[in-house]
């Protein structure tokens, strides 16, 4: 899709659909030129309500339709900015390619950088649709040729070029993580993440990508991953990705070096949890919703399209994902309840439940990316279901032993439109994964039931060194999507993605 700015007169705006999202009852607000192209039936009919839609076709001039979109009265709860992005991929979404190629979006006044980011966003995402294995190709949208935002007083300065361009590299990061969380598990195995990993770091220097295989593994004594792992035909993998900016007026790059204004540049580890397949091993999870069990690689997908979108974006800031990633199966040689296991870090694990595998293979990875000495520990994993219950599909669960970083995860959420909540963690909670037998249980007290969100945070923490700021994310309501929305189809949804790409630039200096 060809993004430009259209900040000439109207008159000159030459496009197959105009897209105009409009405040309830302010449609004599719009520029005298572009209200004169809806007929006055439309004026009267469309009010601007939440969500209204109004196609008009204007009878003279060259934009052949105008899809006017309504704000509502701004008075709920969400931000202006969710508001427009809503709108925007609701208009969006009553077009098809086929006959709208080109297409733009009326800004007007709405003209800050974040509004065109969110404009250019939102026409890449919201028609996302996952038909990789549909055997028809052509039905089904397929992306715009053109899109022009229009905002006929601004100047096409370096701020908007950049606006754009993130917004391109934010899209497409979004679109890979949800490929990859919507590809089935015969084909999304812990191996072929490692190799979407090597792809994606021989197209950028920025970038290497390691990935360990189970030989690799054992040599290391990354007990907890490969307990996960053994029921499973498919290898375990612990894929790393990191990127470190090149800076410039240095001979090396290194993260450990100043930045040019002399402050440090920072260090951010990213931890995603990466089971292609959660069938909950011996603890057998019921059917009814073990189909969408592929799902439970989405913290990996995220982590690895957000390091990805780092370097693409040429962020200041040393980044390096770590995917902890197995299949969670059943079989004569799977993990039992009861069995003692030694994690990476020598905390022993007694596993009492096998369907609460993330934080197993979690546990590995945080102790790994810990030898990175991070400034900032984050994990992001669909670690319960219980999630669901407190947040529904709307809010990502956040706990951390850091306030600081919770705080600046919230606004990085606030931010980019993907909301995080937090949840307690102290030593009440802490106690809730004291074993009788080993250093720590899978399985919180109460059969797991009680705090199931909370407690799986307290179990991860231990993992975590001393003194390293660490935050966990919880994506088990918001990795997927039960039911299509305004900028999001059912199924996988890359939530984490803007979430953590804003909070990287926020960290960047
Ligand atoms: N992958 C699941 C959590 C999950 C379930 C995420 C449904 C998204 C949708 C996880 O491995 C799991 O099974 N967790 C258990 C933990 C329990 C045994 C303590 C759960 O939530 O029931
Ligand atoms: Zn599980
Ligand atoms: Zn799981």
């Amino acid at each position: 899709m060809k993004v430009q700015l259209h900040n000439k007169s109207l008159d000159t705006l030459v496009t197959q659909a105009l897209i105009v999202t409009v405040p309830e009852g302010k449609d004599e607000a719009l520029p005298k030129k572009l209200g004169d192209l809806i007929p006055k039936a439309a004026h009267q009919s469309f009010t601007g309500q939440l969500d209204q839609v109004l196609t008009v076709f204007p009878a003279v001039g060259s934009i052949d339709r105008i899809v006017l979109v309504g704000l509502g009265d701004g008075k709920g709860s969400r931000s202006g900015a969710e508001l427009f992005r809503r709108a925007v991929a609701l208009g969006i979404k009553q077009l098809t390619a086929k006959d709208s190629a080109d297409i733009a979006i009326y800004l007007g006044g709405l003209f800050e950088p974040t509004y065109l980011t969110d404009a250019v966003l939102m026409a890449l995402i919201a028609p996302y649709q996952y038909r990789a294995h549909r055997s028809k190709k052509e039905d089904g949208p397929s992306g715009f040729a053109r899109l022009a935002l229009v905002a006929p007083e601004a100047a096409d300065s370096r701020v908007v070029r950049r606006a754009l361009r993130e917004a391109t590299i934010i899209g497409a990061a979004i679109i890979h993580a949800r490929n990859l969380i919507n590809t089935p598990s015969n084909f999304m195995t812990p191996s072929q993440l490692g190799t979407v990993a090597t792809q994606v770091a021989e197209e950028d220097p920025a970038l290497v990508a390691t990935v360990w295989g189970e030989a690799e593994l054992r040599k290391r004594q990354f007990g907890a991953l490969l307990a996960v792992s053994q029921g499973s035909q498919e290898e375990a993998q612990l894929i790393t990705l990191e990127y470190r900016p090149k800076v410039k007026s240095q001979k090396s790059a290194s993260a450990r070096q100043p930045s040019r204004d002399g402050s440090k540049i920072k260090t951010v580890a990213l931890v995603g949890k990466g089971i292609t397949f959660d069938s909950g091993g011996v603890n057998l999870k019921p059917s009814a919703h073990i189909g969408d069990m592929h799902l439970d690689m989405a913290g990996g997908a995220v982590v690895l399209a957000t390091v990805a979108a780092a370097a693409a974006l040429k962020l200041p800031i040393h980044v390096v994902g770590v995917i902890a990633a197995s299949e969670n199966m059943p079989s004569g040689s799977a993990l039992k309840p009861g069995d003692v296991i030694t994690s990476h870090s020598g905390l022993t694990i007694d596993v009492q439940d096998t369907d609460a595998e993330g934080r197993l293979v979690l546990a590995d990875g945080l102790d790994h990316a810990a030898i990175f000495k991070p400034d900032y520990l984050i994990d992001i994993a669909t670690l319960t279901g219980a999630v669901i219950v407190t947040l529904g599909e709307d809010r990502t669960a956040v706990l951390g032993n850091n306030q600081a970083l919770i705080d600046r995860l919230t606004a990085a959420g606030e931010a980019s439109g993907e909301l995080v909540w937090p949840l307690p963690l102290d030593d009440d909670y802490r106690a809730y994964v004291k074993s009788d037998i080993a250093d720590v249980t899978n399985l919180g007290k109460g059969k797991g039931r009680p705090a199931a969100t909370i407690v799986g945070g307290a179990f991860l923490e231990k993992f975590v060194p001393k003194g390293i700021p660490w935050a966990h994310l919880d994506i088990g309501g918001t990795a997927m999507r039960s039911e299509p929305g305004p900028y999001w189809p059912k199924g996988g949804s890359g939530t984490g993605v803007r979430l953590l790409i804003e909070l990287l630039k926020r960290l960047s200096v």
